[in-house]
């Protein structure tokens, strides 16, 4: 009987042992687990509570800024009449549905001699998409990308107008902006050249919330084991950085690319110094002549509004979780936030209202002298437009 006894005493021991120890492990046990590591615990974590915010990240440019491609929703891109595109007499890409998937197809004379698959989808569509395969550990450029401004295929920037090129490799630099990770291995091929493989599987599309905001394990658990809690715990607040510090938040990836990155950016989280992470792009700083494309941080802080006020930031206009595109009279209350009055002169004043279109004026689009495309017969390359976000007094715009 004792001997019964005591086993029942230690059995129960170890029971209540066992529910202790399950309980201090469950939060952080029950979390998804993350290519990026154990800090990470991915977006549909997040979402559970601040689904507020969810709802407009899902429908986001950043969220949707990169994708495997899914064939039912390339196919309404597709028109019959649009689906291919001639080079010349004798070389054409037509974009094919076949039983595997859909492919960009080359024709030489008519017969087919190279097919790729749509593998992955580059940009929200906004402007436009550029397509990858994947070979192996690489991946590589479609030759044919969809621009929204001509809502048709048109050879993909930068690549040869006089024939097909299906061998333009895309490296992780491009998914360091356009999406939140990819596990890679470099080895050493000669003193100056490396050789980079991919994990297909690791990828995770998008810029998601742990990119922007950094790691948030340990904030989830703290807050799934505090839920009466109501501040913020660790994870980074925006409102706490300097005004580099935010800058260099939106700047690891709207600073152009002619910087060159001396370690992954994957790993950047707010706080952080960009200076860590790229040498420094003398050109870039003011007395260059920074692109509209991709390079909104030089360009900004390259105007009065930013050398000469204290505190602008890109959050001065933008609100990255709320989605007001195209609502200029918006931004322009922006800029008013600033300007309460301004000294037009008379010829200015009679175009009528401005306070609902600082915008256009000051901020006129303009044409990359990066990118530009090539459509089918056309003998010009035809413009890639974007807000140009040096702010200043421009010739005046007639609209
Ligand atoms: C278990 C619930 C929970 C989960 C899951 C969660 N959070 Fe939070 N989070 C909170 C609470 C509570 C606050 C404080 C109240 C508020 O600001 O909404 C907060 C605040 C924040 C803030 C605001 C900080 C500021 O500036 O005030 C950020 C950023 C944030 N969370 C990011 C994340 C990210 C990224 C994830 C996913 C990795 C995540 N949260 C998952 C509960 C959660
Ligand atoms: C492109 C970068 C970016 C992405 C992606 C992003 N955030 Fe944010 N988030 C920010 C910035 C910047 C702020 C600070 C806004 C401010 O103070 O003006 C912010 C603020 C917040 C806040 C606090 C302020 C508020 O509006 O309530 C929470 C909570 C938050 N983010 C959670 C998330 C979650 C959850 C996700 C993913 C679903 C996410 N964020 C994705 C950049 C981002
Ligand atoms: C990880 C890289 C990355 C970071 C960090 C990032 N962006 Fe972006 N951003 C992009 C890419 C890529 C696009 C193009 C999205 C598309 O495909 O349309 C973009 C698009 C935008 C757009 C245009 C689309 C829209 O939402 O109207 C704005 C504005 C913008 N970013 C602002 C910011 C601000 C402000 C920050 C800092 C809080 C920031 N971004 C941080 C990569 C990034
Ligand atoms: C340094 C960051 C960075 C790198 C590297 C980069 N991009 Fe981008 N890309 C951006 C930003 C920011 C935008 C959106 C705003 C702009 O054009 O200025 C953008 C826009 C795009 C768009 C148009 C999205 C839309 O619909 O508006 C496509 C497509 C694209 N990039 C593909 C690529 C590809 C492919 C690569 C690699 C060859 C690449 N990008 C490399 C930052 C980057
Ligand atoms: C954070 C405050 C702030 C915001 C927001 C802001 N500005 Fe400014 N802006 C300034 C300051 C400060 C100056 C310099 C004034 C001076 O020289 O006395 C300036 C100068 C200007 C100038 C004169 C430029 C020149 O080169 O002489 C124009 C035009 C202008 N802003 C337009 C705008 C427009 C349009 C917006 C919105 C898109 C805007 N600003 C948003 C602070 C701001
Ligand atoms: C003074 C206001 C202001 C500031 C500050 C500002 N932007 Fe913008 N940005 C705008 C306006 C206005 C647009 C055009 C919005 C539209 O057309 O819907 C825009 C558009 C963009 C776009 C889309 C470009 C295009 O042509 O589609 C990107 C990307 C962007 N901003 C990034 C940034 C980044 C990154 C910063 C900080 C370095 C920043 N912006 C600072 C006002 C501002
Ligand atoms: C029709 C084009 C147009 C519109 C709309 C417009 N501006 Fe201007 N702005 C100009 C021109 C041109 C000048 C140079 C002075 C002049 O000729 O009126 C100027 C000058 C300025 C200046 C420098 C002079 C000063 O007042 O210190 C600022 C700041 C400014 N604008 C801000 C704004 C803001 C803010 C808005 C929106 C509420 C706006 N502008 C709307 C064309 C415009």
């Amino acid at each position: 009987m004792k001997g019964i006894k005591r086993i029942v005493v230690i059995l129960g021991a170890m029971a209540i042992v066992i529910i202790i120890l399950s309980r201090c492990m469950n939060a952080a046990d029950q979390l998804p687990e993350d290519a990026r590591g154990k800090a990470y615990t991915g977006a549909a974590t997040c979402i559970k509570c601040h689904k507020d915010l969810s709802q407009s990240y899902a429908h986001s440019p950043h969220g949707l800024t990169s994708k495997p491609v899914v064939d039912a929703a390339l196919l309404k891109v597709f028109s019959p009449d649009s689906n291919s595109f001639l080079f010349s007499a004798h070389q054409k890409v037509v974009i094919e549905k076949r039983d595997s998937g859909i492919f960009q197809v080359a024709y030489q004379d008519g017969k087919a001699v190279r097919a790729q698959k749509f593998d992955m989808q580059f940009g929200s569509g906004e402007k436009a998409y550029t397509y990858t395969y994947w070979q192996g550990k690489k991946m590589y450029e479609l030759p044919l990308s969809y621009f929204a401004a001509i809502q048709n295929w048109a050879i993909s920037p930068g690549f040869p107008k006089e024939s097909f090129y299906y061998d333009r490799a895309i490296t992780s630099r491009c998914l360091e902006c356009h999406a939140s990770y990819v596990d890679i291995k470099l080895t050493q091929r000669s003193t100056f050249s490396k050789d980079e493989e991919m994990e297909k599987g690791s990828v995770i599309y998008g810029i998601d919330c742990e990119r922007c905001h950094g790691p948030g394990k340990q904030h989830v658990v703290f807050h799934m084991e505090n839920p009466q809690e109501k501040t913020a715990k660790f994870i980074t607040l925006y409102k706490t950085l300097t005004r580099k510090q935010k800058m260099d938040a939106c700047g690891v990836c709207h600073s152009g690319n002619a910087l060159v990155a001396q370690k992954s950016v994957f790993g950047f989280e707010p706080g952080d110094n960009l200076d860590d992470y790229y040498t420094q792009d003398f050109v870039g700083f003011g007395g260059g002549d920074p692109d509209v494309h991709g390079n909104q941080t030089s360009m900004l802080t390259g105007s009065n509004c930013y050398r000469k006020s204290k505190n602008m930031t890109c959050q001065s206009c933008h609100n990255t979780h709320e989605n007001i595109k195209g609502n200029l009279n918006l931004y322009s209350q922006r800029c008013i936030n600033c300007h309460q009055s301004t000294n037009h002169s008379k010829t200015t004043l009679a175009k009528g209202s401005l306070s609902t279109n600082c915008i256009d004026c000051h901020m006129p689009k303009e044409s990359s002298k990066l990118i530009t495309f090539q459509q089918a017969g056309k003998d010009h390359l035809s413009p890639y437009r974007l807000r140009s976000h040096h702010i200043a007094i421009y010739p005046v715009i007639n609209k």
